[in-house]
C-alpha cells in the first residue's frame, strides 16, 4: 500500500485528480471505477475543471459504480444515480451507454448482479477504483462480515452507515435497508485502488484498515492484498497511523519518475 498524507482535503483531491487524470490520458478507453460520498466531491470538481480546462478527454471511457440503494428510484435526490449525474457526469463528455450504476430497482436483483459483474468484465476490467471509507471500515457497501472474496450482491445496511447516511433520507428511519454493491473480490480484481479518506472521523477505520490484521470485521483492510492501492488522507484521517512519519518519509522521498 502507497499511504499519501496531505495537510487538507484539497490537496489530497488534486493528488488523486491527477492520478485518474494520467491513467484517462494514457488510455482513452480506460475504465473507472467511482464511489460516492462527501469524500470524492473534490475530486470530481477537479477533473470536471481539467476536463472544461485541459484536453482530459472522457469521450472514450466507461465507469462502474460502486453501490446503489434497493428500492429507490434513480431520480431520488440521494440515489447514487443522481449525485453522480449532479457532481459529474452531467460536466463531462462521457457517453450515457458506457456508465453504468446498479438498478437499485430491478426486479431480479441475483440475475442483475451477475449482468453486473460481466458487464465489468466485458468492460475490460476496472483501470482504477475510486473509493471512500466508512466509519467501520466497510469499502462500496461492503459491509463488516463482507466475505473477502464477495461479488457484486446485495447487502443489509449495518445501522452505523444508515445512522451515516440519515441526512439524505430525512433521518436514519428513512434510510433503505439494502443496497446493491460490488463486491470485495470484484474491488481486488481492480488495477488500481484509490482510497480517499479525509477527517477525524475516519482516523480509526483507517489505521485498521493499513495497520490491523486483515479480517472481514474491517473490509478496507483486504486492500492490504491488493498489489497497486493508494490511500491519500488528510492529517486528520491519518493521526492514528502508528507510522505516519515513514509514510511521509516514503513520499517526500520518491524518485521523480514514481511522483503523480
Ligand atoms: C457510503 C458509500 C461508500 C463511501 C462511504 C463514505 O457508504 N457506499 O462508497 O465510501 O459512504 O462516505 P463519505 O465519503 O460521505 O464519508
Amino acid at each position: 500500500m502507497e499511504i499519501i498524507i496531505q495537510p487538507d482535503g484539497q490537496q489530497a483531491s488534486q493528488i488523486a485528480a491527477r492520478i485518474v487524470a494520467k491513467i484517462v490520458r494514457e488510455k482513452p478507453h480506460a475504465v473507472l471505477g467511482f464511489a460516492t460520498g462527501n469524500t470524492p466531491l473534490q475530486l470530481y470538481k477537479n477533473l470536471v475543471r481539467m476536463h472544461r480546462e485541459s484536453d482530459l478527454d472522457f469521450s472514450g471511457v466507461s465507469s462502474f459504480n460502486l453501490d446503489e440503494y434497493v428500492g429507490i428510484p434513480p431520480a431520488h435526490p440521494s440515489s447514487f444515480h443522481s449525485y453522480m449525474w449532479a457532481h459529474l457526469f452531467s460536466h463531462l463528455n462521457i457517453a450515457k451507454e458506457r456508465i453504468n450504476i446498479p438498478d437499485g430497482l430491478t426486479a431480479d436483483i441475483p440475475a442483475y448482479c451477475r449482468h453486473y459483474e460481466q458487464a465489468i468484465r466485458s468492460a475490460g476490467g476496472i483501470d482504477v477504483q475510486v473509493l471512500g471509507i466508512g466509519t467501520n471500515g466497510h469499502i462500496g457497501f461492503n459491509e463488516p462480515s463482507s466475505s473477502l472474496s464477495s461479488r457484486t450482491r446485495i447487502k443489509t445496511l449495518t445501522e452505523e452507515s444508515r445512522l451515516d447516511m440519515a441526512a439524505g433520507f430525512g433521518g436514519q428511519e428513512g434510510v433503505p435497508t439494502h443496497v446493491i454493491t460490488i463486491g470485495l473480490g470484484t474491488i481486488m480484481d481492480s488495477r488500481m485502488c484509490l482510497l480517499l479518506a479525509f477527517g477525524k472521523k475516519k482516523a480509526r477505520a483507517v489505521a485498521r484498515t493499513v495497520e490491523g490484521p486483515i479480517t472481514a470485521m474491517i473490509p478496507g483492510s483486504v486492500l492490504q492484498m491488493h498489489p497497486r492501492t493508494v490511500l491519500i488522507l488528510d492529517k486528520d484521517a491519518a493521526s492514528e497511523l502508528k507510522m505516519a512519519d515513514y509514510y511521509t518519509w516514503v513520499y517526500e522521498h520518491k524518485p521523480d519518475w514514481q511522483k503523480y
